[in-house]
């Protein structure tokens, strides 16, 4: 009998993002108030070929809990060995992907190729509820495309399936992360399903979070684009939960701030080279309405160790370091 997931109750997720929720990011966003996080999506092939990077992928830290791993594959057999791998870690919960739209993942038939094989999604769903204690969820989206969306029967097979709660990306595969979601199946999938539904999909700000609660009913929410460069989201949107007002954006120093501590996170978990690399394509988003932005990149692009970038940043912060005016405008 597998362990009962715990309560979702208006929960605020963060979604799976490869190459953004990494343990660092996923920290930052804990912080902020994150009720439960994911790993970046991981390779059942990988995991039992014994890949070292599916492996990292799967390493959490006890404050990050409650945490799922998220796993992706078209075999159950593949998926039934990752899935006993994946809890030997003991996350709080082990997630299916079924709805990546990637060529590459949909081509071996899992991701979002499941949808297009309800009863191997069946199968394989069904089959890592039986190998693992931990509770099994599943992440999918509406449909393959416009004309065949069958969000209510899949769901319906979900839950037959033994899963504890599914998400629901409100967009098809071919829409894949562009296009206006659509929540209006959510409130006809609770209806046919009793387990937890998340939803995902475009919500990036505090008033669309609380329009997709009223108008459907979901017990959570997830967010993805949204977060990233923006862990107060989370903050954001359960202050105007509680109060119906908006908080003050956060100011230039609170970002500089949160964008040395995601460095130092980084440092400690990745080693220095590659945090200084990888924290590149974080400036233009922490900084977004710095002025001249432009000119602080470019000399933070040019350092591969931390305490440089964290003085400039630092300096920059304190008015230390002036640039020329320049035609920079905020973004
Ligand atoms: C950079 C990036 C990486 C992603 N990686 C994953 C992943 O590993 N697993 C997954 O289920 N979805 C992944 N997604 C999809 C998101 O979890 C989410 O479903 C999608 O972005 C829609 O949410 P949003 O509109 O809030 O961005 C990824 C999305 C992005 C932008």
């Amino acid at each position: 009998m597998p362990k009962k997931l715990f309560n979702i109750n208006k929960a605020i997720a963060l979604a799976p993002m490869e190459k953004v929720t990494d343990i660092s990011f996923r920290l930052l966003c804990k912080k902020f108030g994150a009720d439960i996080v994911y790993t970046e999506f991981i390779n059942a092939e990988g995991l039992i070929r014994n890949s070292i990077k599916s492996k990292k992928k799967m390493t959490f830290f006890p404050d990050e809990r409650p945490i799922g791993i998220q796993l992706y594959g078209a075999l159950d057999s593949s998926m039934e060995k990752a899935a006993k791998l994946a809890e030997e870690l003991q996350p709080d919960l082990i997630d299916i992907n079924a709805g990546c739209w990637v060529r590459n993942v949909v081509g071996q038939g899992a991701g979002a190729g499941l949808l297009k094989d309800l009863k191997n999604l069946y199968k394989i769903v069904n089959t890592v509820v039986k190998a693992v204690d931990l509770p099994v969820t599943v992440k999918t989206r509406l449909g393959w495309d416009e004309k065949s969306i069958e969000i209510i029967e899949t769901a319906k097979i979900i839950q037959e399936a033994g899963a504890q709660a599914l998400t629901i990306h409100c967009r098809t595969r071919s829409q894949a992360h562009d296009g206006t979601p659509d929540y209006k199946w959510i409130s006809q999938v609770k209806n046919a399903v009793s387990i937890p539904i998340i939803v995902n999909g475009g919500i990036t700000t505090p008033q669309i979070a609380r329009d997709v609660f009223l108008s459907t009913g979901c017990d959570g929410i997830m967010i993805a684009r949204g977060a990233i460069n923006n862990p107060f989201i989370f903050k954001e949107i359960k202050y105007f939960m509680e109060t119906g007002t908006l908080l003050p954006p956060p100011s230039l120093p609170e970002r500089v701030n949160l964008l040395i501590e995601h460095l130092k996170y980084s440092v400690e978990f990745k080693g220095e080279r590659r945090a200084c690399l990888e924290i590149r394509k974080h400036y233009s988003g922490y900084l977004c309405d710095a002025p001249n932005i432009s000119k602080l990149r470019m000399k933070l692009m040019g350092f591969t160790e931390a305490p440089p970038i964290i003085e400039t940043l630092l300096d920059y912060q304190n008015h230390r370091l002036q640039f020329e005016e320049s035609d920079d405008q905020p973004h």
